[in-house]
């Protein structure tokens, strides 16, 4: 080969805080010879030579060669000297096209959270972590790390661990009334996952869906991301207003409703209503998704029969949540699905991501068979009905005549509606740029006039800072 003489000019980067000398050194000569500034056949000086221009100690440089030249960027000869190869390993292209455009459809743009970091009051999303039952789950984990040939191999068929679908079937008949054999639950990472699966398995693009107005946006998400026509149908007090649906596009393929604990507004859905839901989804074969996110934390009374319960599983998904009762960071959730769907929506499973990770699993399996999970569940619903009663209590002391909370005796955050005439968005604003965090009912409409309230979540807060909070909203929406 020829080779070129030439004294090296090469200028390179400060390195990265916290990168080693090596690391630093070999990506500052792979890179300029990848892009061309020490083209083929260019001379380096000797290591010692090198060393010293650069002011490294001559070590490192003797690595750094050593190892350009086993990945092929550098040769050397004993007595020849070291200089760059013509053939590069992994040269870059010089011209790069754009990329073809995205499919027709477009993904949703993300709802876009007004707030990031710590949680404070009065962030919506949020269980109450430092009650995370730690310990029990530390044990439970630590057993099943021991005992890994239940979950390091792989014999998930898509559905899940089959102990935890039983216990899931086995919770929710008792709890839920829903009707359902083992094999007709698929774990999912989230009511988000079943949603985005149950849309692209379901619909066709184009297929119109009622969706409640207002509603929650995950939903709206997922819909709209599967191409689906989104319908939105008014909620009032009873829940999604079916003789609106029906007079608006009585031939939906798909109605979403969240009818045990309204998002955001918190009504139950009635039982006419429900029944009235069913009967047309049974008239036109349209499939009815049940989100049932939270009714786990339900303060007075029981939660209604499921959907699913009261039509027998027929039409109905049924989707729930680990999330909620444990952490959003689980990602562990459940779908009930007709006998019908289990085989397309496990299919379509399959080529997204297989099955869920079977440790957080068979943990979580455990869990429940042990009796922590209902042990936790009990201590969180009186935690959160304490801090509800706080919130709703501090409400009417402190804003009477700006904010008043419904009588909804559920869930981990509620919806207050402004009595001031400010509009969602501004009380937002406004609370917002006195560090409160809450989330204006605007962003979940679709189509009504904006319901001018904010959502409050409660669960995360104890009683002491519900109380500053409200107080601090107070002054900022009083002003
Ligand atoms: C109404 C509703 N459905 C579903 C979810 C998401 O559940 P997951 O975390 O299980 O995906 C949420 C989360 O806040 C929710 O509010």
């Amino acid at each position: 080969m020829t080779k070129k003489i030439s004294a090296l000019e090469l200028t390179l980067n400060e390195p990265a805080p916290e990168q080693t000398l090596s690391a630093w050194l070999y990506r500052e000569l792979s890179r300029a010879i990848l892009d061309g500034r020490l083209p083929p056949a260019t001379r380096l000086p000797a290591t010692r030579d090198f060393a010293r221009q650069y002011g490294i100690s001559r070590g490192v440089v003797v690595n750094v060669f050593e190892r350009l030249q086993t990945d092929g960027y550098i040769s050397s000869e004993v007595g020849a000297g070291t200089w760059v190869n013509n053939r590069l390993p992994e040269a870059a292209p010089s011209r790069t096209k754009r990329l073809a455009a995205p499919s027709k459809v477009r993904p949703a743009p993300m709802i876009g959270l007004p707030y990031s970091g710590p949680a404070r009051p009065f962030r919506m999303n949020e269980p109450a972590l430092s009650h995370f039952p730690a310990d029990a789950w530390a044990r439970v984990a630590a057993r099943r790390f021991r005992q890994h040939s239940t979950w390091l191999q792989m014999n998930d068929n898509g559905r899940g661990f089959q102990p935890l679908c039983v216990a899931i079937a086995n919770y929710l008949a008792s709890s839920r009334g829903v009707n359902c054999s083992p094999d007709q639950i698929a774990i999912v990472s989230g009511v988000q996952q079943a949603l985005d699966l149950l849309a692209r398995c379901f619909l066709k693009p184009g297929d119109p869906v009622w969706i409640e107005d207002p509603g929650y946006f995950g939903a709206t998400i997922a819909f709209r991301n599967a191409g689906a026509k989104l319908v939105p149908v008014p909620v009032d007090g009873e829940g999604i207003r079916v003789s609106e649906g029906r007079r608006i596009e009585p031939r939906a393929r798909c109605v979403y409703v969240t009818p045990n604990h309204q998002f955001p507004m918190g009504a139950t859905m009635s039982l006419e209503r429900r029944l009235a839901l069913l009967h047309w989804a049974g008239e036109t074969g349209a499939l009815v998704i049940e989100d049932d996110y939270d009714s786990e934390f339900r303060f007075e009374g029981r939660p209604m029969l499921s959907l699913q319960g009261l039509h027998n599983g027929r039409n109905v998904v049924f989707a729930g949540t680990f999330n909620k009762i444990l952490s959003p960071a689980l990602r562990l959730g459940y779908v009930v699905l007709p006998p019908e769907l289990v085989d397309p929506f496990l299919s379509l499973r399959y080529g997204t991501d297989l099955c869920s990770t079977s440790l957080d699993q068979v943990i979580l399996c455990d869990f429940i068979e042990d009796g922590h999970f209902g042990r936790h569940l009990r201590r969180m619903r009186d935690l959160y009905a304490g801090r509800l009663a706080a919130l709703m209590d501090a409400t009417q002391s402190y804003l009477s005549g700006l904010l008043e909370i419904p009588n909804v005796r559920a869930g981990l955050y509620t919806a207050g509606f402004l009595q001031n005439r400010m509009s969602s968005e501004q009380a937002e604003t406004v609370l917002a740029a006195r560090g409160i965090e809450t989330m204006g009912l605007h962003r979940f409409v679709l189509r009504r006039p904006d319901p001018r309230g904010l959502l409050l979540g409660f669960a995360a807060f104890d009683e002491r800072s519900i109380r500053r909070g409200v107080a601090q909203m107070a002054s900022a929406l009083g002003d």
